[in-house]
C-alpha cells in the first residue's frame, strides 16, 4: 500500500507520480487497479457528483459518505479525504473531529485542508495526532468569493512570496505533501525547489512533482470546455450518450433484448417476442464483478 513515507521516497528519487479524484467504490477499483498511487476524495464532488455550483455547500457527512464508497473500493492507493468548507473553519477542535471522522468513519489515510495562515496550527495539531495532512495552496476553491472568482494566483510578486511562505511554514508544521492549485509556473516551480516535501500541481505547470486531475475532467464526462490545465484522455460524455442513443434504438425496434440475452427454461430456447412469456425467477446478478 501506498504511504506518505512513499510519497516522500518519489520526491527524492526524482519520480513524478500521479494522484486523481475518486467519488465512489467503481471508479476507485479501477484507479487502483490501474497503480494510480493516491485518490482524492476532493470537495470537488460536490460540483461534478452533486450538481452543486462550488464547492461550498458539501457537507462533511456528504464527504464521509464518498469516502466510505472509495475506501469499499481501493486496496493499494493512499486515500486522501478532502476537509469540507466550514468543517475545520470554527476552531482547532472542530477541525480535529472532522478529521478524525475521515480516518475512522471514511477509511481514509489523510486530510487534505486548503489555506495557509491559520491552516498552520491545524497542521501541527492534526499531525501530532498521527492524522498525515496534505496542504493546499495557490488558488483555493473554498475562498472562490473572497478571490473575486476561480483566477489564477501568485501573479503578483507579493502574492508568490505569500504562496512560498505559507509551503514553507505547512511544511514546517508537519505537511507530507502540497497541493499547488492555479499558479504561473514560475511559482510552482519555486515553492517545489524551496520545501522537501512533495508538491502536486494542477494547472500549475510541469514543475511540480506530481499532477492532480478531476477524474471528470480528464476522462471528459463534464460538460463545456473544459479549463486550459486539463487534458482529456478521453471522451466518455460521447460515448456514454452513443450508447445510451443505440441502447433505446435497440430497445424501440424490439433488437434488444436478444436471445443470447433471454434466459431459456429448462433447456427450451428463448421463445419468439411475440409469444415471450415471464420465465420462472433465477437468481440475477447485477454488475460484471
Ligand atoms: O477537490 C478537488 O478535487 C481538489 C483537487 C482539484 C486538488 O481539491
Amino acid at each position: 500500500m501506498t504511504t506518505v513515507l512513499d510519497v516522500q521516497r518519489f520526491k527524492d528519487e526524482g519520480r513524478r507520480f500521479a494522484m486523481l479524484t475518486a467519488y465512489d467504490y467503481l471508479s476507485a477499483q479501477i484507479l487502483d487497479e490501474a497503480g494510480i498511487p493516491i485518490l482524492l476524495v476532493g470537495d470537488s464532488l460536490g460540483m461534478v457528483m452533486l450538481g452543486y455550483p462550488t464547492t461550498l455547500p458539501v457537507t462533511m457527512d456528504e464527504m464521509i459518505h464518498h469516502a466510505k464508497a472509495v475506501s469499499r473500493g481501493s486496496r493499494q492507493a493512499l486515500l486522501v479525504g478532502d476537509m469540507p468548507f466550514m468543517s475545520y473553519h470554527a476552531s482547532v477542535e472542530q477541525a480535529i473531529t472532522s478529521a478524525g471522522r475521515f480516518l475512522q468513519e471514511g477509511g481514509m489515510h489523510a486530510v487534505k485542508l486548503e489555506g495557509g495562515g491559520r491552516i498552520v496550527e491545524i497542521t501541527m495539531r492534526l499531525t501530532a495526532m498521527g492524522i498525515p495532512v496534505m496542504g493546499h495552496l495557490g488558488l483555493t476553491p473554498q475562498f472562490v468569493h473572497q478571490m473575486g472568482g476561480f483566477k489564477v494566483q501568485g501573479k503578483s510578486e507579493s502574492q508568490a512570496a505569500r504562496i512560498l511562505a505559507d509551503a514553507k511554514e505547512l511544511e514546517q508544521a508537519g505537511a507530507f505533501s502540497l497541493v499547488l492549485e492555479g499558479v504561473p509556473n514560475a511559482v510552482a516551480t519555486r515553492v517545489t525547489r524551496a520545501v522537501h516535501i512533495p508538491t502536486i500541481g494542477i494547472g500549475a505547470g510541469p514543475g511540480t512533482d506530481g499532477q492532480v486531475l478531476v477524474l471528470h475532467d480528464m476522462l471528459g464526462m463534464t460538460s463545456g470546455k473544459p479549463p486550459k490545465f486539463v487534458k482529456r484522455y478521453a471522451n466518455l460524455a460521447q460515448e456514454i450518450g452513443k450508447a445510451a442513443q443505440q441502447y433505446a434504438q435497440e430497445v424501440g425496434s424490439g433488437a434488444f433484448p436478444g436471445p443470447e440475452h433471454s434466459y431459456s427454461a429448462n433447456g427450451v430456447a428463448p421463445v419468439s417476442k411475440e409469444t415471450q412469456v415471464k420465465e420462472p425467477r433465477e437468481e440475477v446478478k447485477y454488475g460484471a464483478g
